[in-house]
């Protein structure tokens, strides 16, 4: 409960993934971590039930209309949702994953459902993005958003990880199911990730849909993320080993692949060569088409002077990060 009356707020973590986008849509391995940057909302007793000051709607906000029916009555009091953030939309880094695990806390608060487990609330917040991105949406950024620190996802349960639940999802080409795991990093200080923004807007969904046709039309082109997850595995090894020169190599790896697959734009190729100097791996994050790349680094500072140089905006983070909380 906040200070003021009925003031409800929660937030939660920006995403990046280290290893395995796209391909962990069809089940390979995949590592993804919470970042420092936040969404904050904060929901205020209103007359009606508004976003940002304009009302709510299903077509507009998806992803919030879905998450209000599965964890409110219908006579709940209206509210006036309020969104802060320092994540950028549409740019890879899981803002709208962010914006449904923060909801979905704070629509648990709200409905006296605190107690409601991470599980639960991570499994509406998948659905919802689901079904915003046309049904193909890997469980990767909302389990990462509500769990905070390192999420590895698997299609079999990982022994030297920890397991938290299992996750399915019928989608248009068959049910897919998940084992949705949290990794203890060994510490050191000394690395970072900057992330590198071009600020072109590419969602989600546009992207998922280019891989799937490209395996449509030649199914053979599966070998292509059969690779990407046997890269992810070799980097979640490294990790594990505290070996970040391996896991910058493995990210470089990554990225070309990824590359390969058509995922990648000419404006994070830039970003992606002027990192590379002063990294120890730099690969696109998220779903590409434009978004952010991201560098491991030992020298932060240089890193994303070189970025910005090269047009892109940067911002800083540790790895590992709290998860989705009430305030
Ligand atoms: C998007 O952040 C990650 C993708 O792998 C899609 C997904 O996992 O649903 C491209």
């Amino acid at each position: 409960m906040g200070v003021e009356a009925g003031l409800q707020k929660a937030s939660a973590p920006a995403k990046c993934i280290l290893f395995g986008e796209h391909a962990v849509v069809y089940g390979e391995p995949a590592v993804a971590v919470a970042l420092e940057q936040r969404l904050h909302v904060q929901l205020r007793p209103s007359k009606t039930w508004s976003v940002g000051g304009s009302q709510l709607q299903a077509k507009r906000h998806p992803h919030i209309a879905a998450l209000k029916a599965a964890l409110l009555e219908d006579s709940t009091p209206p509210m006036s949702i309020q969104i802060n953030s320092d994540i950028p939309r549409a740019s890879g880094l899981g803002s709208s994953a962010a914006l449904s695990t923060a909801v979905a806390r704070a629509f648990a608060t709200l409905s006296h459902q605190e107690t409601v487990t991470n599980e639960a609330l991570s499994m509406l917040a998948h659905q919802a993005e689901a079904q915003a991105q046309g049904g193909l949406a890997s469980p990767l950024d909302t389990s990462t958003s509500t769990e905070g620190g390192v999420v590895v996802l698997s299609d079999t349960k990982e022994n030297s990880c920890t397991w938290l639940y299992t996750r399915r999802l019928a989608t248009p080409s068959g049910e897919r199911v998940w084992e949705v795991h949290s990794l203890d990093l060994k510490r050191d200080d000394g690395i970072y990730l900057v992330l590198g923004n071009t600020g072109v807007h590419a969602p989600t969904s546009a992207q998922v849909a280019l891989v799937a046709a490209a395996l449509e039309e030649s199914p053979e082109r599966m070998q292509e993320i059969k690779a990407i997850g046997t890269v992810s595995r070799r980097g979640l090894d490294a990790l594990q080993r505290g070996d970040y020169t391996a896991v910058g190599h493995a990210m470089s790896e990554n990225h070309v692949l990824l590359r390969n697959l058509g995922v990648s734009s000419l404006e994070l190729e830039d970003l992606i060569r002027a990192a590379l100097p002063t990294s120890l791996g730099v690969k696109l994050t998220g779903a590409g088409g434009g978004g952010c790349m991201v560098a491991l680094t030992r020298h932060p500072k240089e890193t994303a002077e070189a970025i910005e140089l090269a047009g892109g905006r940067t911002f800083v983070s540790r790895i590992g990060n709290a998860g989705a909380h009430a305030d």
